[in-house]
Formats: C-alpha cells, structure tokens, sequence
C-alpha cells in the first residue's frame, strides 16, 4: 500500500475481519466450531475438560502419560498464597468478582516464582478456577474454599462454587459447558491477550488484559445478564411484554446475537438438550426450560436472532445452585486455557499489534494561556 493511499479502513469493530493465521479453533456462520480440527459436538460427546484443556493448548489429544503429566501440572500449581487471598480480601465485599480475579492475577505476576513461561502459564491456569470460586468468598470475609486432592478439573471447580451435592450427570453437564467456555477464535478478550501478547509481556499481564475484556456484557458478563432477564421474566406469559419493553427502551437482550453465529450457536444447542434432560432427570425446574424456550422462541419470531453459549450456561449454573455472580468467573476459569494457547500462537510468529487510525479531530490551533480561555 503506498502512504499516498493512506491506511487501510476496516470496518468497524473489525467486524468480517481476519487479523491472524490460527490453528487453536475456528467458528463459522453455518454453526460449525471445531478445537484443532475437532469438532465441539466429538469433544462434548466424548472428551474430559482436562484433554480438551491439553487439546486446545498443546494442538493434540493426549496421550494417558501425557495426560497424567498435565493433570498433575495443573494440580501441583493449584495452591494460592495466603497474600493473594489477603488482597482479595482487603478488596471488600462490594468488589466485582471479575476484578477481585484480575487483582489476584496481576499479584500473581509479582508473587508467583515460575521459572518458564510455560510454568507462568500452567500456574495461571491451574490457580484461575480456585480464585474463580472465591472471588465472592474471600472478599465477603469467609475462608477460601480450596480444591481436593484427587478430584477432575470440572468437579473440582464445582465443589469449590457450590456445596450443593450435584449428580453425576449434572457434573458431566458442568464439565461439558466449561468444555464449551474454553476457546472461541479470535472473540474479544483472546484478542486482547494477542494484542498483549505481541508486546512480549508477560503471561499475567495478558491475563489480566484478557479478564477485563471478558467483563463486559457484550461479552462474558452476558451469562450473569442473561439470568438476571430470566429472573426478571420469571413466567412465560410475560415474554411478550418484556420484551416489547426491552426494545421500546432500544436495550438488546442477553443472551442472543454472535458475531459469528447468525443461525444458531452450536453451543447452545447442546447446552439447551443438556438443561431439558437436567430438569426431566431432577423433575424440578422445568419452569426455567420452558421460559427459556419461551423467550428463545418470541426472540427468533421477532429478530431472527438465535441465543448464544451465555443464554443456556446459565440455567445451567443456576439449577446447580451456583451464585449468579460466579458466571462470568466460570468462564474465565475456563477460558484461560483457551487465552494461553493464543498468547504461545502469537509470541510465536510476533508481529506487534499496532494498527493505524484516521484523525478526524481538529486541526490548525494554536496555543492560549490558560487565563484567554473560554469554556
Ligand atoms: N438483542 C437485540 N438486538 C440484537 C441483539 C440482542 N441481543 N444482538 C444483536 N442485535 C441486533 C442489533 O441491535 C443490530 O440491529 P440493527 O442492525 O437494527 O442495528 C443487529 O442485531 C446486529 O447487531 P450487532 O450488535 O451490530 O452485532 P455484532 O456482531 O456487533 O454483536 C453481540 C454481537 C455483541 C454478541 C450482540 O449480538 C450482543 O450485544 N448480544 C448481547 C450480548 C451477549 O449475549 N453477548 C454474548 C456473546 S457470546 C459469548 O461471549 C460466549
């Protein structure tokens, strides 16, 4: 391109934009997403969180010694210094559980003595569930709660949000929405840990770059969202009223709409199937299948918009009996793993993630003292 072209514009929100070669995962508008060439309904229907999680950041399934090896990696970074449950603590009760978690990380980054970036990365990974399930605890002044010798990835992380006792299918539902959770191309927060990434900081700050993205509604914070609505509707026959509201206000609905998925998201698919068996198996709860059912069905009539991951995950977590602020927690407890293969990719084949912009402010002026200026 030559300078006289000036840069190149793309649309906004880099909306049908490719910005890097990736090998990790692709999702595409027909409702396809595959991990390293696997397709998420093989994965969900056969695969453990933790081969998954060695899947998405290794490029391959393990083999049983390397799993073991994994596993025990992840087990053996687990335990969280006392100083870093002291800052979350001091954080207070009123503190975002997303921010309690981005505070814990970047102290991480000053307390943790890894000596690899491999090793900076696995503890990363293996301490995010545990700072995830205490996010609310240990600001709110009770005792962490810590994992368990010898339990999975899934149920670990379930034992420390909940002490409600779950089934065994309902454990298997949890360990396939974290499986879900786990990696989506270049949504926004692993770009924001490529962008991080491209400046070689370290893994911590690209962490915590990629935990403040995932904060926002438009994003991670959609699950909490979405269930609040839910709660709100509470009844089927007021669908139609909220949602006349909802949009005479100009407000979206959380839960629905992808950047990639316009027909439907696989994910939600599967985890809508996962939460009817729940509440058949349990029968209890099947209120909340048919509200969401209801609100899917009006949205879709009205929109052709269909619901996303976030929409189902929560009926999910709330039937397991896990704190709606604990949501987007889940995710990042998950999608860390996703984050760390993303940061590798990049550091690989660096280039710094610098683009251009247009200037369309002023031009032309000239200093004034402070006293000639007029508000
Ligand atoms: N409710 C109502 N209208 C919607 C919604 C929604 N949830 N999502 C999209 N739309 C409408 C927009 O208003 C827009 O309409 P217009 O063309 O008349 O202005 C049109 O559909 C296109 O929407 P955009 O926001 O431009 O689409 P984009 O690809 O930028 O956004 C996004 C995708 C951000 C996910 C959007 O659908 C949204 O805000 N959804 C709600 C938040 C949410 O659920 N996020 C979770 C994402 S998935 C995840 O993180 C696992």
């Amino acid at each position: 391109m030559s300078e006289a072209a000036g840069p190149l514009r793309v649309p906004r929100g880099l909306a049908g934009v490719s910005v890097a070669d990736t090998k990790i995962s692709k999702s595409a508008s027909d409702g396809s997403l595959v991990y390293r060439g696997y397709p998420i309904a093989d994965l969900a229907a056969n695969a453990s969180f933790e081969e998954t999680a060695y899947l998405v950041v290794n490029g391959r399934l393990p083999t049983r010694g390397e799993l073991r090896a994994f596993t025990n990696g992840l087990d053996g970074r687990s335990h969280v210094d006392r100083r870093v449950f002291g800052i979350m603590r001091d954080l207070g009760k009123q503190a975002h559980p997303i921010d309690v978690i981005r505070t814990a990380v970047s102290a991480l980054g000053s307390l943790d003595r890894e000596k690899t970036v491999a090793g900076e990365e696995a503890s990363i990974q293996a301490k995010m569930s545990v700072l995830a399930a205490n996010s609310r605890r240990v600001p709110g002044g009770q005792r962490p709660r810590l994992p368990k010798e010898g339990l999975g990835f899934a149920d670990d992380l379930l034992q420390m949000l909940t002490k409600r006792e779950a089934s065994g299918f309902e454990r298997w539902v949890f360990e396939r929405v974290l499986i879900f959770y786990m990696e989506h191309d270049m949504n926004a927060s692993s770009f924001t840990v490529r962008v991080v990434a491209s400046t070689l900081a370290d893994p911590y700050a690209a962490a915590s770059a990629g935990l403040a993205s995932l904060k926002g509604p438009l994003h991670g914070g959609a699950n909490e969202a979405a269930m609040e609505m839910l709660l709100e509707v509470k009844d089927p026959a007021r669908v139609v009223e909220f949602m006349d509201k909802t949009f005479r206000e100009g407000r979206k609905l959380m839960g629905f709409g992808h950047r990639v998925y316009k027909a439907f998201d696989p994910r939600a698919r599967l985890c809508k199937e996962y939460l009817k068996q729940m509440v058949e198996r349990r029968r209890e709860g099947a209120w909340l299948y048919e509200l969401c059912d209801a609100v899917e069905r009006e949205m879709w009539e009205r929109k052709k918009i269909p619901p996303n991951l976030d929409y189902y995950a929560a009926p999910i977590f709330y039937l397991l009996g896990i704190e709606v602020p604990l949501y987007t927690p889940i995710f990042a407890a998950s999608r860390v793993f996703g984050w760390m293969a993303h940061y590798n990719e990049q550091v690989e084949e660096n280039k710094l993630i610098r683009p251009d912009s247009e200037y369309v402010g002023a031009t032309g002026l000239g200093y004034t003292r402070i006293g000639e200026r007029r508000s």
